[in-house]
């Protein structure tokens, strides 16, 4: 059995929505100490919804795939829905992940709820008097 999924592989080969957004919402990023790996998540979000989502990840193959995956799953949700989504969600998406690299799609769902932090922060301190 191939060691990884082709939803993987396609997603490592053609990541989607790397890049950055420049005036984004919200900015998350995470890293994984034992890896080195970084992740960072720029979210625009409009009336509680996610218009748009980017991602750049400094990381193995597992990390990008998951970013990219993570990015498609929460792209167009509600900031209710998107706070919801775990590291297993992003792995089954992915049709599977070896166990001893699902510590990459945490990274994803790490990235999203920091962005998600940080929108809510700038929207609470917009809206102080
Ligand atoms: Fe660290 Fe994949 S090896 S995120």
């Amino acid at each position: 059995m191939a060691l990884y999924s082709e939803k993987v592989m396609d997603h490592f080969r053609n990541p989607r929505n790397v890049g950055v957004i420049e005036d984004a919402s919200g900015i998350g990023e995470v890293g994984n100490a034992k890896c080195g790996d970084i992740m960072k998540m720029y979210l625009k979000i409009e009336d509680d919804i996610i218009q748009d989502v980017k991602f750049e990840t400094f990381g193995c193959g597992s990390a990008i795939a998951s970013s990219s995956m993570a990015t498609e799953l929460i792209k167009g949700q509600p900031v209710s829905e998107a706070m919801k989504l775990t590291n297993q969600a992003v792995a089954e998406a992915l049709d599977g992940l070896p166990d001893y690299k699902m510590h990459c799609s945490v990274l994803a769902e790490e990235a999203i709820r920091s962005a998600l932090e940080d929108w809510r922060k700038k929207t609470q301190a917009d809206s102080l008097p």
